[in-house]
């Protein structure tokens, strides 16, 4: 699908559409969005597996935010806010590719983090789903790896769904996370 936009600025509510599957509605993150950031990357039940733990303060938010905003305008691709169709005003997570040098290597790195309330429902893999056939066709070539923790059941479970496979050597990153790659 293109990359729709429905900027206007004289609406405060607006967002640029990225994508529209289903049930879900992927849009840019913009500057409104820091305290669904902070939300979502706030809270200790999403980031059980996070070496770094939660965020802790809401300038750690805007931070993310700037760096999600900032990948969109170099790249014209990035991570997505995520709402549902029926509910396009309350971002229920985040999702989408980044693009990034790994072992010396253009690649998409696949990222997904919900609110708790929204997982079980296949959400996250839709987003995903969604967000791949978007990028993709874009940027052909360009591999998808995804950096997730071994204990991390749940995200490698998703991504294996997804089509990615954990690295046959137990390849793992700086942060021994280890290194899934669409197969
Ligand atoms: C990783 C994460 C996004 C996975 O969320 P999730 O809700 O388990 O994943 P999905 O959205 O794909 O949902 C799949 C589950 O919903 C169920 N489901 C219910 N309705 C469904 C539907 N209509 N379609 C698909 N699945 C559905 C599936 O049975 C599946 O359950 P299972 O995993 O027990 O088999 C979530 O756990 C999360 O945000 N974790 C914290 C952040 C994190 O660790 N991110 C990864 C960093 S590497």
């Amino acid at each position: 699908m293109s990359t729709t936009t429905t900027t206007d600025r004289t609406d405060p509510t607006a967002r640029t559409v990225v994508a529209v599957s289903e049930r879900l509605v992927l849009t840019r993150p913009r500057e409104g969005d820091v305290g669904a950031v902070f939300a979502i990357h706030g809270d200790p039940e999403t980031n059980r597996y996070n070496p770094h733990g939660p965020q802790r303060e809401l300038v750690q938010a805007r931070e993310m935010l700037d760096g999600f905003v900032a990948d969109w305008v170099r790249d014209g691709v990035g991570y997505c806010a995520v709402a549902t169709r029926e509910d396009p005003g309350t971002v229920i997570g985040f999702a989408g590719l980044y693009l990034h040098t790994l072992d010396g290597e253009r690649v998409f790195n696949l990222y997904y983090r919900f609110r708790p309330s929204a997982w079980g429902l296949g959400y996250a893999a839709e987003a995903a789903r969604a967000a791949m056939a978007e990028a993709l066709p874009r940027h052909p070539g360009v591999p998808v790896v995804a950096l997730i923790h071994a204990d991390n059941l749940p995200s490698r479970r998703l991504a294996e769904r997804l089509g990615l496979v954990a690295d046959p050597d137990g390849r793992t990153d700086e942060e021994d996370r280890v290194i899934h790659r669409m197969a």
